[in-house]
């Protein structure tokens, strides 16, 4: 057994970013400023795409898109059950009601026909995730959102480096939404990012997300000469810092190079598990780009004679941090107690978050380190 506790989702820091943090600290200029300016600049080249607004977390990114989009109180956003809890947590916080979707059993995205199923006259927007970085079924989700006039916000916190179909992960919908907290792709410690095309949505994410004061407001303390701004909007606090733009725009150069190191585990990952009761992720879908964001086995509970949590306990013991993502939204209290969820809804989701775990799988893993969570593994579904 290894004798130190592998961390779940370690971040590669670098000494450029460690360097860039430091001039951060030295030139005075540690909030919104040309390092956000910069990381912005940069990520919109990544994506191909017109606006980039730097933001405080993919939450902040998600609430800022629902205002944006003109989401009103009562208005429903379809969202997958089997999800983090700010997809929906975000429709809440502006008014609106989260109505779940169950995920297809394989992949673990949401199913395009349980969408159908849910719209109603009250629909407004889908909220697509693609699950652990493997792209949702695009064709379908754009086909029906233009058939119901319904508004895409791609929840792309997993999703990178996510392609479909020649197509960057984030520039399907109305608005892309991405995350760059620690256990992330790439890394600001907290952080996100919204994108779009639409210039009218890019102004309301920047003065929403800046007190709703007049655009531009944080150049008021730059050398250019004070200007004044105006409060349009009772608006939120949401900015990225430099000092975390500092993190970033030393990261995303390296975004191949760890996605790569990432494949190579998750194809050593795939080799290892075949012969034993566990189910490996779904395979790579031709003509997409999976970001290998979380690799999630499922464990086949009825063959080993073990539950999900024993077998989590049992590797925090061997000290391999792990992970669950996720237990289906539907399943919590907040959800079943304010929208009338229970148990039986949504039966994919359900199959799923009683059998999924989350092994490593950042590119900071050393080969040793790879080999030590496959062997854990193993002698546990062995053992039992
Ligand atoms: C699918 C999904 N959406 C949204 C978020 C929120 O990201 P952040 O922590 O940057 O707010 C997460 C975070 O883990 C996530 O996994």
């Amino acid at each position: 057994m290894r004798d130190k506790f592998l961390v779940f989702g370690q971040p590669i820091i670098e000494q450029p970013e460690i360097d860039e943090v430091v001039d951060s600290l030295k030139s005075a200029w540690l909030g919104t400023g040309p390092k956000v300016h910069k990381f912005e600049e940069m990520f919109k080249d990544y994506k191909g795409i017109k606006y980039a607004m730097a933001l405080n977390s993919c939450t902040a990114a998600l609430h800022l898109s629902m205002l944006a989009l003109g989401i009103k109180p009562q208005d429903e956003v379809i969202v997958p059950t089997m999800t983090f809890a700010s997809t929906a947590n975000t429709v809440v916080h502006v008014g609106a009601i989260p109505v779940f979707a169950d995920c297809e059993k394989d992949t673990m995205n949401i199913d395009p026909e349980d969408i159908e199923r849910k719209i109603t006259s009250k629909t407004k927007a889908i909220i697509p995730v693609h699950f652990a970085g493997r792209p949702c079924n695009l064709d379908a989700i754009t086909d029906i959102a233009k058939k119901h006039n319904l508004k895409i916000i791609e929840d792309c916190a997993h999703a990178i480096e996510t392609e479909y179909h020649g197509k960057k992960a984030g520039t399907f919908g109305d608005i892309g939404c991405f995350s760059f907290y620690v256990t992330k792709n790439i890394v600001t410690g907290e952080g996100g990012m919204a994108i779009t095309d639409n210039e009218d949505y890019a102004n309301m994410i920047k003065i929403m997300g800046l007190h709703g004061m007049s655009k531009d407001a944080w150049k008021r303390f730059s050398d250019s000469g004070y200007k004044h701004y105006q409060v349009l909007y009772a608006g939120y606090k949401y900015n990225m810092m430099d000092l975390q733009a500092a993190i970033g725009i030393h990261q995303l150069p390296r975004v191949d190079k760890y996605w790569e190191r990432r494949q190579e585990i998750w194809n050593r990952y795939n080799e290892a598990f075949q012969k034993i009761p566990v189910f490996t992720p779904a395979p790579i879908e031709s003509n997409t780009r999976h970001a290998y964001h979380l690799y999630t086995l499922l464990l086949d509970i009825n063959k080993i004679n073990i539950t999900r949590d024993e077998f989590l306990n049992e590797m925090t013991k061997k000290n391999i941090g792990v992970g669950v993502h996720y237990i289906a939204l539907h399943l919590n209290p907040y959800y079943q107690k304010n929208f009338g969820y229970k148990q039986g809804d949504f039966p994919n989701a359900e199959w799923i978050s009683d059998r999924t775990v989350s092994i490593p799988l950042s590119a900071k893993l050393t080969n040793e380190d790879v080999e030590d969570v496959i062997e854990a593994a193993k002698e546990i579904v062995r053992k039992k």
